[in-house]
Formats: structure tokens, C-alpha cells, sequence
């Protein structure tokens, strides 16, 4: 192989690490996205021709790909402790009483204590070869595939030494918070409650690929065995872990006096919903190692520091109505309505009670007094009712028997929480779902908001979003509010979604259970609406990820006459319903794999090409560069040396459900 490619891989190994430094670290990123991705394709492409070039530490491994049957348990090198908590200034004097009674004179480090979970790296040699949980704070979990994928975590420390242990909080900024559980709510998964469990979530992933999309953050705040590195405090190990490319929370101070300490927790205090990601508190720490040590540990914290906790904000307010609200699939959602009140930096007037078992549980009553919070200090809720507050004239909520908006009954199917309009006519099932025709993931049409919708469905100008594309000019400029140019606009941004191509269009559609991803597994399954309109319960159960609730609600939707309708009409417009069906994804990207034993599935060619069509280069020994092994019957020498290297050994349907899960195909 020739040097050139040698030196151009190591070139850019250097300038995405450069980059990640400059983007996490400094907050000053040197290149646009685009060519950030430039750079890793190419590099990805490099190694995937000469997967021996592959290393530990090469960026490329930041994208995932590495799944995990369990975690393995890690023994920390020391426990990891936790710390005394303070709640007011009173309790962060007499810290300082305690401290000062064994150094008079002390100097504080205060950092912001970010809320996310605590990640113990270790670098060997200058390269990161472990990442752990906490745990029970004597052993955690190896998470060194998920960890590698965090952007702000180095995979190679600028200089090298034979060791390093750092401590610090991986978290979810709230913008990926916000998204994770917007995708979550579209495809009718769970929600995450707040942006910590969203992290510890995403960092016990088996599938590291998930845990690359999450987008996770590091702020490392410690290292082990400071002093033998000749540094003595905690500022300077803070310096020293930004010198070997580690994050590290700008917002750190000094301070001498405890006064100061908490005058500056009073002012974060005030400013703690302005940061990108959640903070719970602020961590006070002695900045001096030797007097660290003087001080000591009680048997599960350190003298030396202590932790600041916010006051949790929970406001009380009053329930002064519960209005009912119509969904697509004609979900009636019960919504608070509150009195106006401040909380967690806004005014906040309404909030989703979600469903009626919910309101019972609580035991919330119109009229109740009540007390709210922000979930992830994002989403208003109601934490309970006050019922020692109630006067007599709080009443019992109870779901309508007929619709609000159409007056048709209502009705809660088995097994569900939900109560529903039955009627699929009823105006407010079919504005929500031209709503949701429109929206960004679905056919993305700009400039068609609820209120334009609202007034197209009020002078009749349309009864369902395939009227979109019958609409004239003339009849739009007569709108309210709309100009010749909105409306052009208007015109052109529905004519361009009828491009959007098949996957948006099934997720368009509003099928119940179907989300965006279910759309695009779909549409690379059949490749076309017709094809998909024919598809059986039975065949839809073979894709990947589409289970029997949607198999058969997909069936039922096509079966409509309703839904025949609907599409010619979309198809007559001109609108798009087929996908060009894509080459297989490349989940074995730069993997080398080795096939041995007698298979019973495949022939040795088919194996090997099915390998290949993924990406991966089917390779005739193993070696500590080998992705995994893939043994049949009567596996001899290869599969000795595969285990005494500790390379994962698969059997063909075990590897088969890999392909499944990482590919989404299901190999025949
Ligand atoms: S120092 C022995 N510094 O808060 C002292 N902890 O109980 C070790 N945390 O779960 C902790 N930000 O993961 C320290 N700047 C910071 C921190 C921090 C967040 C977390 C830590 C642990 C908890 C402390």
C-alpha cells in the first residue's frame, strides 16, 4: 500500500480531532458541517479499503456501529463517591465553619454541577480505552463503544502518557432533549422525563449507532492521582485536562470567601435555565490537593466539598378548566388550563393532563388547587392536586359521551387509555390531519400554519390535504390576511412536496401506529404505494420493525374506500408515490469479518457476498483487526484464535439478526 494513503488517513484523522476540539472545546468551530462531513466520509472510505489502517482511535469510530450483547461490569480503579448536599447559604456556612476549622486559610473552586450522569474515562498510553458508568460507585458498566461516540470526549489525549483516569458528566444539551422526545412522540414511543434519564438512556444503548444520533455531551471535572502530574489544585487540573482536548465547563470560579461562594450560587440560581443543558446545582470543592487530603472523607463523601442544590421550582396555581382537544386519530387529549403563574423561566397557563386515568390518579378536580413544575425544566405538568385546599365547589372531571367538535360518540377501546371520537368526518380529526400532512417530517409544506388551514376549510376551499393541490391562486388572494406573493409562495411549496418522494408520504398519511421511520422502512420495503396498498398482514409481519398493531392497522387503512379516494386524487396531482429503492445500508463499513465451519444457511459465496453488499470485507484469518467471526459447524483453529483474542463469535442467525437490526432487512 502506498504512503500517500498512509499520511492522507493520519492527515485527517488530525484535522476532524481539530475540528471536534475547536467545536466542543472552545465553542469555535474552524470548518462548516458540510466539509466536517466531507472529511469523515472520506476517511471512512479510506479505512474501508484498507480496514488494516483501522485504529482504536481513529474519529471514524465515533459514528457506532459496535453492538453490545450486556455490558460488562468494571471494577473502578477508586469508588467513585458522592457528595454532601447544601440548600441555602446557611448550610454552605457552616461547610465553610467545618473546613476552616481544619485549614484557616482556604480558597474554593466552584463548578457548575451539570446533570447528567457521572463517566469514567481511562486513557492508556494516550488513547481512551475505557469508558464506565458509575454504577454503585465501586463497579459500573464498560460503555467504551457508546462513549467513543461523544463528540467531546478524545479518543487520543494531545500528549501521551502511560496513564490517565478522568472523571466528569456526560449529559443531553435540552435542544437534543427536546428533538429525541419530539421523534419519540411521532413514532408513539415513551418519552423521556427530562434530559438526565434521556442521557443514561442513551448511554446504556447496546446499539452504539443509537447513542452516536443522541448527540451526547462530556464536561470532564477530575482526575485521579493529580499530584503524580505535578499538578497541585483543582484549577490547574482543570487547565490540564483542556490542554489534553478535554470540555471543560467554562463557567468555573475562585473564590476566598464563603460569602462570595454564595453570592455567586444565588446568581446562577437565577440564570440556571439559560444554559444549553440541565443544571442542578453547583459543586464547591477546596482547590488545594494538600489540603484536600488534611481534610479527608466521612465514609461516603469527601470533607472537602459539597454540592449546592437549586430549590426545586414547583409553583402552585389553580385548574381553572379542562378543555378537550381532538387529535388525527381523534384522540380527545384533556389540557389543563391554568391560572397564569411563572415557573422554571416562563409563564405557563396550560399543560397536557394526557388522559383521564391520569386526572384520576392524581385525583385533580376542576377548580383544584394544584402544583406544577417543568419536566426536564421544559414541560409544564401537573405534579398533583392540593386537596386540603379545596373549598366544596371543586368538581369531578368526567369525558364527554359525544365529541365537542362533531358531537359523535366517544368511545375508549379495550385495553386503552385513550378515549376517541369515532366519527372519521368529524372536522377536527380531518384539520389535524391536513395539519400533520403538512408538517415538517411528513410532506413539509412551509407557510401552511393551523390558522391558513383553519380558513382554507372554512371557505371550503378544501375538505382534505389533497385539495392542497387543486388550490388556484384566485381563489387564495380573496383569503383574509393573504397577498399576491404568500399565496405564490404558498402555490410553490405545495407543488414542490409532490417530490417529497414515498416515505414522507406514508408517514403523511397518518396511518395509526405508523410513524416517520415506520414510513421510510416501508417505502424501501415496497417501494411503491400500489405495492404497499396490496401488502398483507402476513407479509407486512416480515419487515423489520413492523409489528402486528401496525400490520394490521396499515391494512385496515388501505382497505378503506376513503383512503382508495384520497390517494387517486394525490395521485392525479402529480404527487410522487414511489421510492427508488437504495443499496443496502452499509453497516459493515470498514468491518473485516471471517466466515469458518460448515453453514447451513448459506453457501460460503452467498455469505460472503452478503457481507460484502453491507460494506464489509470478508476476510480468510482472524487477527485483532477482525469484527467478529461468524462460526457454522465444525469451526476449528480460526475459531480457537477468534476467542482467544476476544472476538465476538456469531452464529449465522445471530449474525442474520444483526444484519435485521442494524439494516432494518431481513436476509432470506
Ligand atoms: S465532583 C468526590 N464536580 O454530581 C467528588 N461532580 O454527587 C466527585 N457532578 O454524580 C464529584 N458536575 O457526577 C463534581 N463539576 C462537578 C460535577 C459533579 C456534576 C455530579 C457527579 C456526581 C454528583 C456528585
Amino acid at each position: 500500500m502506498s504512503q500517500d494513503v498512509v499520511k492522507r488517513i493520519e492527515e485527517l484523522r488530525e484535522k476532524i480531532e481539530e475540528a471536534n476540539y475547536l467545536y466542543y472545546g472552545l465553542d469555535q468551530p474552524n470548518i462548516s458541517d458540510a466539509e466536517y462531513d466531507a472529511l469523515m466520509e472520506e476517511l471512512i472510505a479510506l479505512e474501508k479499503k484498507h480496514p488494516e489502517l483501522i485504529t482504536e482511535d481513529s474519529p471514524s469510530q465515533r459514528v457506532g456501529g459496535y453492538v453490545a450483547k450486556e455490558f460488562p461490569k468494571v471494577r473502578h480503579g477508586s469508588p467513585l463517591l458522592s457528595l454532601d448536599n447544601a440548600f441555602d447559604g446557611g448550610d454552605l456556612r457552616e461547610f465553610d465553619w467545618r473546613v476552616r476549622g481544619v485549614v484557616p486559610q482556604v480558597e474554593y473552586v466552584v463548578e457548575l454541577k451539570i446533570d447528567g450522569l457521572t463517566v469514567a474515562l481511562t486513557y492508556e498510553n494516550g488513547i481512551l480505552t475505557r469508558g464506565a458508568t458509575r454504577g454503585d460507585g465501586e463497579v459500573g458498566e464498560d460503555i467504551t463503544a457508546n462513549v467513543k461516540t461523544i463528540g467531546s470526549i478524545p479518543l487520543r489525549l494531545k500528549k501521551s502518557i502511560p496513564r490517565l483516569d478522568v472523571r466528569g458528566e456526560g449529559y443531553m444539551p435540552k435542544a437534543s432533549f427536546l428533538r429525541l422526545n419530539e421523534e419519540r412522540e411521532e413514532e408513539g414511543m415513551a418519552l423521556f422525563a427530562n434530559p438526565r434519564n434521556a442521557a443514561a438512556g442513551s448511554l446504556r444503548q447496546l446499539d452504539s449507532k443509537i447513542t452516536a444520533q443522541r448527540k451526547l455531551g462530556y464536561f470532564a471535572y477530575q482526575i485521579l492521582a493529580p499530584e503524580e502530574l505535578g499538578l497541585s489544585t483543582q484549577g490547574e487540573v482543570l487547565e490540564y485536562l483542556k490542554e489534553q482536548g478535554f470540555t471543560v465547563n467554562p463557567l468555573v470560579k475562585v473564590f476566598s470567601d464563603i460569602e462570595d461562594v454564595i453570592q455567586y450560587c444565588e446568581e446562577m440560581t437565577e440564570k440556571r435555565l439559560s444554559f444549553p443543558y440541565d443544571i442542578d446545582g453547583l459543586v464547591i470543592k477546596v482547590n488545594n490537593f494538600a489540603q484536600q487530603r488534611e481534610l479527608g472523607f466521612t465514609t461516603k463523601s469527601p470533607r472537602w466539598a459539597i454540592a449546592y442544590k437549586f430549590p426545586a421550582e414547583q409553583v402552585e396555581t389553580v385548574l381553572e378548566d379542562i378543555i378537550l382537544r381532538v387529535g388525527r386519530t381523534g384522540v380527545l387529549t384533556p389540557t389543563a388550563i391554568l391560572k397564569p403563574v411563572f415557573v422554571a423561566g416562563s409563564t405557563v397557563s396550560r399543560a397536557s393532563l394526557h388522559n383521564l386515568d391520569n386526572i384520576r390518579e392524581k385525583d385533580i378536580r376542576l377548580g383544584d388547587h394544584v402544583l406544577i413544575h417543568k419536566a426536564g425544566d421544559i414541560i409544564p405538568e401537573v405534579i398533583k392536586s392540593l386537596p386540603e385546599k379545596r373549598k366544596g365547589t371543586e368538581k369531578i372531571f368526567e369525558m364527554p359521551e359525544h365529541c365537542p367538535e362533531c358531537a359523535s360518540p366517544v368511545i375508549q377501546e379495550e385495553g386503552e387509555v385513550a378515549h376517541r371520537c369515532t366519527s372519521i368526518t368529524c372536522p377536527a380529526r380531518q384539520r389535524e390531519a391536513i395539519i400533520h400532512y403538512v408538517s415538517r417530517d411528513a410532506m413539509n409544506i412551509d407557510g401552511l400554519g393551523p390558522a391558513v388551514i383553519q380558513q382554507l376549510l372554512d371557505e371550503g376551499l378544501i375538505k382534505d390535504a389533497g385539495d392542497l393541490y387543486y388550490l388556484k391562486h384566485e381563489e387564495l388572494v380573496k383569503l383574509e390576511r393573504m397577498g399576491q406573493k404568500s399565496a405564490e409562495n404558498l402555490l410553490n411549496a405545495v407543488e414542490d412536496s409532490k417530490e417529497r418522494g414515498l416515505a414522507p408520504l406514508i408517514f403523511a398519511l397518518g396511518i395509526r401506529h405508523v410513524g416517520a421511520k415506520a414510513g421510510r422502512i416501508l417505502a424501501q420495503r415496497y417501494g411503491s404505494m400500489e405495492n404497499l396498498a396490496q401488502a398483507t398482514e402476513e407479509e407486512l409481519l416480515e419487515t423489520p420493525e413492523i409489528g402486528p398493531t401496525m400490520a394490521k392497522s396499515i391494512v385496515q387503512f388501505f382497505q378503506q374506500e376513503s383512503t382508495g379516494e384520497f390517494i387517486k386524487k394525490l395521485a392525479e396531482a402529480g404527487v410522487k408515490m414511489t421510492a427508488e429503492v437504495s443499496q443496502k445500508p452499509q453497516i459493515f463499513s470498514g468491518q473485516s469479518i471471517v466466515v469458518t465451519g460448515t453453514l447451513e444457511r448459506w453457501g460460503r459465496k452467498e455469505i460472503e457476498s452478503i457481507i460484502e453488499d453491507f460494506g464489509g470485507k470478508a476476510a480468510s484469518s482472524v487477527s485483532r483487526k477482525t469484527a467478529f467471526l461468524i462460526a457454522g459447524e465444525k469451526a476449528g483453529s480460526k475459531l480457537t484464535r477468534a476467542q482467544e483474542l476476544g472476538i465476538p463469535v456469531l452464529t449465522e442467525d445471530e449474525f442474520a439478526a444483526k444484519v435485521e437490526e442494524e439494516a432494518g432487512i431481513k436476509l432470506g
